[in-house]
């Protein structure tokens, strides 16, 4: 308790040092306030590299893009488990494997991600996908013009389209007389529940115990109980990603059913919590732009018109189609450049010296924290011109292909675009991620006449800033109906 109300003193060779005036807390509030601001402040007085105390631990900034190799590829020294690990037992208390009576590793269960979301098995996840979003946009039978918001419409589908996608279907709520409403409620429950246990998720980070907040440890306590193995094996089109998930867990000696169960819930997190405010940004900005919504357009009918389909039935772009969609990826990656706000952290193992791309030399401590902030990165002037403004082509080339060339100084770098993180701890999901953004704007366009009844942009809620793609503080509300082509079908 001592040793977190003395301030540190820097050390020759150190980065600057920000100790702030709240003991323990150091600069934490300023920082939650507004990351951006508080990060362009210290920028000024203090350079690209400063470290600063924030809730009783020691994080040096790397602010420069250019330096950013400098971190990530430092493998030996940083790792950038203990943090992510230490957070995710914290919100869904599931059982910590570096703990030898499980006699496994998290080495042994990562590789799954990378197995069941990446390369070929994308193209079943992506026609899975496809089939999803479909019967729940058809199962809404809105014909008539409806009023909503943007975000509680998209929400609503991509949730429920990715839930199936994953765990698969309930069969046995299938075989009750009231076959629809016992689905509906079930999933009602579900996205309910994941509401509650989202909204707390920046709380249990910064440290409120999850015991006194009894809503949201009931509302995980409930989804961990949809997914105790002995329902989620009865599913019928479990992905892969659960299906291995399942087995790995099966065969650890000494780990109960409820904790197998609390895995799949921060799945489920991992797989909903950012996907879902950047499928509003994607579809808010798409229709509050009359360019980005005639261009989008036009390439959806291209692709309907190429492989011969008509939107009167199910329609089916593959995983190779959806990649050929660029204008559809260009509004994706400019929505995600406005709205990501992750934060990349390493703790050091050991104390090392750390050179920046400028050649400077600086000491870290083992037991701090590096930390990245690449929202720096999204929102520089100098690398994006009128960077706050959304423009539906800024990554396209003159070719109409994905732009990857972008400069800063007039030095071309890498890691212009970086929601999904970077290096060792890059998101596993996000080739996934984007292709099932992709799927939903398509399909929005291909089956809904819609309609933005308010242009305002809502402000990025900062309360969740560190932690992925930011929600709007409030929602903005549009009128849509499914095309009357359906309705007679
Ligand atoms: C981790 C972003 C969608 C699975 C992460 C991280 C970020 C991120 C920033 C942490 C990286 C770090 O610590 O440096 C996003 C965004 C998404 C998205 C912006 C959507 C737009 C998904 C989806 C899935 C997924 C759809 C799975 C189906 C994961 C997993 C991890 C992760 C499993 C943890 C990986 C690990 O422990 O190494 N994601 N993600 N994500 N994401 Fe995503």
């Amino acid at each position: 308790c001592f040793l977190f109300l003395t301030k540190r003193k820097r050390l020759d060779g150190e980065p600057p040092l920000e100790n702030g005036w709240l003991p323990f807390i150091g600069v934490a509030l300023q920082f939650q306030r507004n990351p951006l601001e508080f990060l362009t402040s210290r920028k000024r007085r203090y350079g690209d590299a400063f470290t600063c105390r924030i809730a009783g631990k020691y994080f040096t900034f790397i602010l420069d893009p250019f330096s950013y190799n400098a971190v990530i590829r430092q493998g030996k020294n940083l790792n950038f488990q203990k943090f992510a690990i230490a957070a995710s037992l914290k919100v869904f208390g599931h059982a910590d494997f570096s703990d030898p009576k499980y006699n496994i590793s998290y080495e042994e269960i990562h590789p799954i991600f990378r197995q069941t979301l990446q390369g070929a098995a994308l193209q079943p996840l992506t026609l899975s996908m496809m089939k999803n979003l479909q019967f729940v946009m058809q199962k809404s039978k809105a014909y008539d013009w409806t009023t909503e918001g943007v975000y509680s419409f998209a929400f609503k589908i991509m949730f429920e389209a990715g839930y199936l996608t994953l765990f698969g279907r309930n069969e046995y709520l299938l075989a009750e007389d009231n076959a629809e409403e016992a689905q509906e409620a079930w999933m009602t429950r579900i996205m309910d529940d994941f509401k509650v246990l989202d909204n707390a998720f920046p709380h249990i980070v910064a440290g409120v115990p999850i015991f006194l907040l009894w809503k949201v440890k009931a509302a995980r306590e409930d989804l961990a109980g949809k997914f105790l193995h002995e329902y989620l094996k009865k599913n019928t089109n479990l992905s892969e990603l659960i299906e291995k998930r399942i087995n790995i867990f099966d065969r650890i000696k000494n780990l109960d059913e409820v904790n197998k169960a609390r895995t799949h819930v921060a799945m489920l997190w991992a797989s909903q919590a950012n996907t879902l405010p950047a499928t509003f940004w994607s579809l808010f900005y798409m229709l509050r732009s009359p360019e980005a919504l005639r261009e989008a357009r036009k390439e959806v009918e291209q692709l309907l018109q190429d492989t011969n389909q008509s939107t009167e039935t199910q329609v089916c772009f593959t995983k190779d189609h959806l990649d050929n969609m660029t204008v559809l990826g260009s509004i994706i990656d400019e929505a995600l450049r406005l709205s990501s706000a992750s934060i990349m952290i390493r703790v050091a193992n050991e104390n090392f010296i750390l050179t920046l791309d400028s050649r400077e030399e600086i000491k870290i401590r083992k037991g701090d924290c590096i930390a990245l902030y690449p929202q720096m990165i999204h929102l520089d002037p100098e690398i994006y011109e009128d960077a706050k403004e959304f423009k539906y082509n800024r990554f396209l080339d003159e070719n109409g292909q994905r732009k990857t060339c972008f400069l800063k100084n007039g030095r071309k770098f890498k890691s212009f675009l970086l929601p999904f993180g970077a290096g060792i701890s890059e998101c596993p999901g996000r080739f996934f991620a984007v292709n099932e953004i992709k799927q939903f704007l398509a399909l929005i366009l291909c089956h809904y006449d819609l309609e933005l009844q308010n242009m305002d942009i809502p402000p990025l809620d900062n309360s969740r800033a560190g932690f992925g793609i930011l929600q709007p503080k409030y929602d903005v509300q549009f009128r849509y109906k499914l095309k009357r082509k359906n309705r007679e079908k």
